[in-house]
């Protein structure tokens, strides 16, 4: 993770005019697709998501996959990732698989958003959820079989949360295009892991899988394991942080403090400041396992 996370900083600098924007990247119209989303198509905002975010959320899914995969008995495993990004739930369900190496994976990531830095054996298609009935490859992934749905950390990103927020109307149909499709394909006996954002004061995300849990449970399906929409997992790991393999605060954490003190106005040096700390705190960890099965 060290050299993955050295590259990005050396693409970071050479994205220096545009520091100033970081602070407001985030919650920004696509003007092609007219979605709202976090920007996600910026370079800089990749590099800096990534730097900010990378060494937690590969973190929170190790913790997730290990877990998942206590109580999985199959010895293949197939996986949709939606709102994949770079990849980061990939590259920790790998390492997790290396020391299962009885588990055969395949694997489709799908994005509004096509991402740098992400692991060239991961398959990929960018396309809305909503979309995908549309996506004869990724029809043809999930009729084959789908084991396991993640949303990692995008779950909130996907329906109406930032449109609500923003006071943008938007029709939800993104969770019920996917129950649909899945309950087409004869998908029977699925997980859904949901990685939830959690703040000091509240967990988010919780919500938008109530979603799902009413239309799979109106299309016969039962929870067979794991938490309902109600509840959710903490880190199991006694350890109150994560490792950072760089040293942030003498690089990209310095470099930002010290340009945006001096470039930026002061509205955004003030964002700028608060958006330059990595997150490394395992209590910021928060996710859901569940297993569907259909019995009716
Ligand atoms: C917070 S990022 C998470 C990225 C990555 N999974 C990670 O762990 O860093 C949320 C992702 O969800 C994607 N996303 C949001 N709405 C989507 C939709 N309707 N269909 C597919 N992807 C979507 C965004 O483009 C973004 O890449």
């Amino acid at each position: 993770m060290k050299d993955f996370l050295t590259r990005i900083y050396e693409d970071f600098k050479v994205e220096e005019e545009n520091w100033c924007e970081i602070a407001d990247s985030q919650f920004v119209p696509n003007g092609l697709s007219n979605k709202i989303y976090g920007g996600y198509e910026k370079e800089h905002f990749q590099q800096f998501y990534m730097l900010k975010y990378t060494p937690l959320y590969i973190a929170e899914y190790v913790e997730i996959y290990e877990k998942f995969l206590e109580d999985y008995d199959k010895d293949t495993l197939r996986v949709l990732s939606v709102g994949v990004g770079s990849g980061l739930d990939y590259y920790a369900l790998t390492k997790v698989l290396e020391e299962r190496n009885n588990i055969e994976l395949e694997y489709l990531g799908i994005d509004l958003v096509d991402w740098n830095y992400r692991n060239e054996k991961i398959d990929f298609e960018q396309v809305d959820l909503k979309d995908i009935s549309e996506n004869e490859h990724v029809i043809d992934f999930i009729q084959d079989g789908i084991d396991v749905v993640i949303f990692p950390k995008s779950i909130i990103e996907i329906p109406t949360y930032i449109r609500q927020r923003l006071g943008i109307p938007y029709q939800n149909d993104a969770f019920t295009e996917l129950c649909n499709i899945l309950v087409e394909n004869h998908i029977d006996d699925v997980w859904f892991l949901n990685s939830y954002i959690k703040t000091y004061k509240e967990v988010t995300g919780l919500n938008e899988f109530s979603h799902i849990v009413d239309n799979l449970k109106s299309e016969g399906y039962i929870i067979v394991n794991g938490v309902d929409e109600k509840h959710y997992y903490e880190s199991s790991s006694g350890e109150n942080s994560v490792h950072y393999p760089l040293d942030y605060r003498n690089t990209w954490q310095l470099d930002l403090q010290n340009y945006c003190h001096r470039k930026c106005s002061e509205e955004q040096a003030e964002k700028c400041r608060l958006a330059q700390y990595p997150m490394l705190r395992k209590s910021h960890i928060a996710f859901g396992i569940t297993n569907f099965k259909k019995v009716a």
